[in-house]
């Protein structure tokens, strides 16, 4: 069976976790190059995922030949740069949330996506491939709660990973941009409209670094959709029991609710404590299931010809939401989206 020859740029948190499996599990992907901003990670590349070309320049690995597609799992700042330049040297593209870090770069990316038609891309929203919320979309689909009307939504980081999350902040696009904007597509992909307008609030209530970034560590938005459906969120990056992510849809004859309580697995321990569920720790836990399914599903896409379903425009739209949800923090004002 044929194989997808794939580079990859960006080898930190998330990125190795997708290189991992685009080497040793995603059945028709062949990771064949890396691109690394040090030295050390390539010669880990080379070692534990037998890459063959390991690259510090960007540019360089995508005018390799042999690379079909380009994984983006570089900071986000970056986005907008590694897709034009793949798009310009032929390659197809998986590239993470968010799009770009401005609405103009996001703009700027969707028409460069339709000037290469012949060049797949998609928009790594990897909750869609998630089990559970996979599961609700098609029992939504089926009408079994009637009609999605409210959307209500936690993303919680965990304290654990706070030290981490601050220094992130500075290139992350923001808490609404690069936190929520996982919950805000849900909300566009289970009430099937765009946002309308958004009020937010928020602050640093545990850790002030996060303000020299014009960042917030725990922030909330009310979003009001076109067809008249309402959306709450709450996003925060100081959750004390762990990583806590929960979503409930509700429809005109029931509701769906995901990750109700954030537990790691189905084990409960009974001792001093009393009885004793632990929590999931972070999103490569959650998600882990979803990262493989999404990048298997957009090599099978490659293979079938068949366009991937989240597009470029599902980057754009989530991005305009999460822009006026940022506006809105900063001026303390609706906004119409
Ligand atoms: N879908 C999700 O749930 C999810 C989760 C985490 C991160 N992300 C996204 O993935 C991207 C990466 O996040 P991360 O947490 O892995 O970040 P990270 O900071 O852990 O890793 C980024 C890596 O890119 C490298 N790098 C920096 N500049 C580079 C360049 N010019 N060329 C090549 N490599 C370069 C850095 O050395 C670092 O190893 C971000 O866009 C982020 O928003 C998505």
């Amino acid at each position: 069976m044929e194989k997808i020859k794939i580079g990859i740029v960006g080898l930190g948190k998330l990125g190795w976790k997708h290189a991992e499996n685009i080497a040793h599990k995603i059945p028709h992907a062949e990771l064949i190059a890396a691109c690394s901003a040090t030295e050390e990670k390539i010669e880990k590349a080379k070692k534990e995922l037998g890459i063959t070309y390991g690259y510090t320049n960007y540019e360089k690995m995508v005018q390799n030949p042999e690379i079909d597609a380009i994984a983006i799992i570089s900071p986000s700042k970056y986005h907008y740069e590694h897709i034009e330049l793949a798009l310009k040297n032929g390659k197809h593209i998986f590239c993470e949330k968010p799009l770009a870090l401005t609405l103009e770069e996001c703009e700027k990316i969707e028409k460069l996506v339709k000037e290469y038609p012949h060049l797949y891309f998609m928009l790594g929203f990897m909750r869609r491939f998630d089990e559970s919320y996979a599961y609700a979309k098609q029992k939504i689909d089926e009408g079994l709660i009637g009609k999605p009307f409210m959307i209500r939504c936690y993303g919680l980081d965990p304290i654990d990973l706070v030290d981490v999350a601050i220094p992130f902040a500075k290139t992350s696009g923001g808490l609404y941009l690069d936190m929520m904007i996982h919950d805000i597509d849900l909300a566009r992909w289970y009430l099937q409209s765009e946002g309308k307008t958004a009020y937010a609030l928020g602050g640093c209530y545990v850790r002030d670094e996060f303000a020299q970034y014009n960042d917030i560590d725990n922030g909330v938005a009310l979003i009001e959709f076109d067809n008249g459906s309402i959306g709450m969120f709450y996003a925060g990056r100081t959750c004390a029991h762990g990583y806590h992510i929960e979503t409930e849809i509700i429809g005109t004859k029931g509701s769906l609710r995901i990750g109700t309580t954030p537990d790691k697995n189905m084990t409960s321990i009974f001792n001093e404590n009393g009885v004793v569920k632990e929590c999931c720790s972070s999103f490569l836990e959650r998600f882990e299931q979803a990262y493989f399914n999404e990048v298997n599903y957009f090599i099978n896409c490659l293979i079938h010809k068949e366009r991937p379903s989240v597009k470029v425009s599902d980057g754009v739209l989530s991005t305009k939401i999460a822009y006026a949800c940022q506006k809105s923090l900063d001026e303390k004002s609706i906004i119409t989206i």
